[in-house]
């Protein structure tokens, strides 16, 4: 088999394992076989440019930035559906389907109301060929790009009856599992947590970061085929097909013909949608026959041949115990009602949080209130409102604290932000101790045996108050700690070793920069290579970052400059931290541009052109004012002139995009 029918195999190939991967759930190799045959491909590809094709498997990482996306205009628009919360709100439904029919039998397709963010593709000749959200269901964001990096999507559909150009529309989703990790996550870097699953997976859609989107495993679910030419009669008929063409489709539809088929699956569903693996928040009845569809029509708003039953979200009430309120490492204060024990969705709800100090006061809590808990698709159960009839008389408002609940000083609101804020950083004990145990943590610098408890005992002990005191430890004033022996004072003194050794981009990452996160870490170790060059740098140098914005380079700028800061750092370069980037990554960091004279032309979206000088420098290029038969290439925003651009044509240099520069240093 030559080069090029190999690469045809292998994409075929790929294709059929991601479907049976991301569609089926049932892989037929293992993940490694998986990865040597993308990896085959990958080199194949690269040999053979002329074979390159943006629907290959291996075009699924998302490699390029897009910053804002075009607005396209939906061929049909994006209806949404009448909404019923009863039984008899249905059954009215049914009766009126039977009424517009005439009388004649008519079958009805059941199916999940999957609660995440819709999502229309069209696919020509059997290739995806674009994808836009919902919008205002006329107009919505291409965001092809994203969508692409979703495993269960296919990019090139298996051989099979579909038409020759068709849209067809579903529900990307996050699944609870990934959703659950990501909150984690966020809430151990104090970002703010995705209230359930569907504004996660909005938002990672809308993300202008691709690579960021195929990391956060969404999953897509399809309910809708619309085509000039569809290949069977029936709704259930057009998604079966839909099935082998390889998409997802919700294995729950069935068909149910009368109106005590629609009731049982109600009944059903209310009880056991709570063990489907991503979340809904309804079920979605349609009239399946598409000619009966087209007799029956659309009001201006919704299909007459179908509806959809909401589920009521689970809630109970309860009686408040106390409002408390925590400080976490950056200083911010949350709000959290205690309350009486409830069960609420299979488990015990003591604590709910009131999110900031606007939303504590828009719901007028009062001591010992009856308050409303609800956990409807979200995770972290929430207060949706006070039972004031059950409030007893003269009980006084809760207040929000002036002053940090741990240290007494009087809390900052920075304008227009609702976050309240010990601005005590280094005399609140939360703040340090929670410093103490980032820096230690597995993905930071990895210390094995300082988590939480042994942070506060340290602190506690008047041994340690910032990173840097952690490495004058010694194995005296370790082994004299409560709870701790030889052994355990050896593992730490072993781990603060180690740590020696880790990478600088996670050194960053380890300090606890405002805004600072692991992978804004990696971006600015690569960009500024060493902590003293990251010192030296001005908030519009830091601001030249690839993702790094005002306020990020603004927090680093001050950070910086902060005298305990900055002696913790003197200190902890002192103690042979990795304080500059290991020298085959700043290599290649730095050479990306070597030798290249390159012109900067046009206007730009992602960097001003100062912020693009300061990247070619940074990477080892010059940026030169006019074209000459020595420049490089011609890095072009929009609206290039015509003279430059006819120059470049002159002399046939090559003018290169503002997302392929911006790749062309990520790919190094
Ligand atoms: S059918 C013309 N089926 O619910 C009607 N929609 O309120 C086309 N949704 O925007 C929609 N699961 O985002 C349909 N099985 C399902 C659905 C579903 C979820 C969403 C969809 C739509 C909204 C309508």
């Amino acid at each position: 088999m030559n080069e090029v029918d190999r690469i045809l195999a292998l994409r075929e190939e790929l294709n059929r394992h991601n479907h049976n991967y991301y569609v089926l759930n049932s892989p037929e190799i293992s993940d490694k076989e998986f990865d040597l045959l993308m990896k085959e491909l990958e080199a194949l590809e690269q040999a053979h440019p002329e074979m390159a094709d943006p629907l290959s498997p291996t075009q699924r990482v998302g490699s390029d930035l897009s910053k804002g996306f075009a607005h396209v205009t939906h061929e049909r628009p994006m209806l949404s559906l009448a909404n019923t919360y009863s039984i008899e709100e249905v059954d009215e439904w049914f009766d009126r389907v039977k009424k517009g029919l005439g009388g004649e039998d008519f079958e009805i397709t059941g199916e999940m109301k999957y609660d995440g963010t819709s999502i229309s593709l069209t696919y020509e000749n059997g290739r995806l060929v674009r994808a836009v959200t919902r919008g205002d269901g006329t107009q919505g964001d291409d965001v092809t790009v994203n969508v692409k990096t979703i495993r269960s999507i296919p990019l090139v559909l298996h051989p099979g009856d579909w038409p020759e150009r068709f849209e067809i529309r579903g529900e990307i989703l996050m699944p609870w599992t990934v959703f659950n990790e990501l909150n984690k996550e966020r809430e151990y870097n104090e970002e703010p947590l995705f209230a359930n699953p569907r504004n996660a997976a909005s938002g990672t859609l809308k993300t202008q970061d691709p690579k960021e989107v195929a990391k956060r495993r969404l999953d897509a679910v399809f309910y809708y085929l619309l085509s000039d030419e569809l290949p069977y009669g029936s709704h259930y008929e057009n998604m079966e097909a839909a099935r082998r063409w390889g998409f997802k489709v919700s294995g729950e539809m069935r068909i149910l013909k009368t109106e005590e088929d629609v009731n049982n699956y109600i009944g059903h569903w209310d009880i056991h949608r709570k063990e489907l693996p991503v979340a809904t928040d309804g079920l979605v009845f349609k009239v399946n026959s598409l000619r009966q569809q087209l007799n029956l029509g659309f009001t201006a708003k919704s299909p007459r041949w179908a509806v959809a039953f909401k589920f009521n979200p689970e809630n109970a009430c309860t009686q408040l115990k106390y409002v408390s309120f925590e400080t976490g490492r950056m200083g911010f204060v949350t709000p959290v009602a205690n309350l009486e024990p409830v069960l609420l969705s299979g488990t015990i709800v003591k604590r709910a949080s009131l999110h900031n100090a606007d939303i504590m006061a828009e719901l007028d809590i009062h001591e010992k209130d009856w308050l409303y808990v609800e956990k409807g698709g979200e995770i972290i159960p929430k207060i949706t409102g006070v039972d004031t009839s059950r409030r007893t008389p003269g009980e006084p408002k809760v207040e929000f604290v002036v002053c940090c609940p741990e240290c007494g000083t009087p809390l900052v609101r920075n304008d227009g932000d609702a976050a309240r804020i010990c601005p005590n950083k280094y005399g609140c004990r939360p703040q340090i101790t929670g410093r103490i145990e980032h820096f230690c943590a597995r993905r930071m610098m990895n210390i094995d045996g300082i988590g939480e408890e042994t942070a506060e005992l340290l602190f506690d002990r008047e041994l340690v108050t910032t990173p840097a005191d952690l490495y004058d430890l010694t194995k005296e004033q370790l082994s004299l700690l409560e709870r701790f022996g030889d052994r355990s004072a050896e593992r730490i003194l072993q781990g603060l070793e180690e740590s020696r050794k880790v990478p600088f981009e996670r050194v960053i990452y380890a300090l606890s920069i405002p805004n600072v996160g692991e992978t804004t870490s990696k971006r600015v170790a690569k960009a500024v290579k060493s902590m003293d060059r990251m010192q030296e740098m001005s908030v519009e140098q830091l601001q030249a970052i690839p993702d790094v914005g005002p306020t990020i380079a603004q927090g680093i700028f001050e950070y910086l400059r902060d005298p305990v800061a900055v002696e913790n750092i003197e200190r902890l370069k002192a103690a042979g931290l990795q304080m500059q980037l290991d020298e085959d990554k700043m290599q290649q960091a730095g050479t990306v541009l070597e030798g290249k004279s390159i012109v900067i032309s046009g206007t730009f979206s992602h960097h001003s052109r100062d912020e693009y000088k300061e990247i070619i420098e940074a990477n080892g290029g010059k940026n030169v004012g006019s074209i000459s038969k020595k420049t490089s290439f011609v890095l072009a925003g929009d609206n290039m002139g015509p003279a430059k651009l006819e120059k470049c044509q002159k002399l046939g240099i090559p003018i290169v995009g503002e997302d392929e520069f911006l790749n062309m240093l990520e790919q190094k």
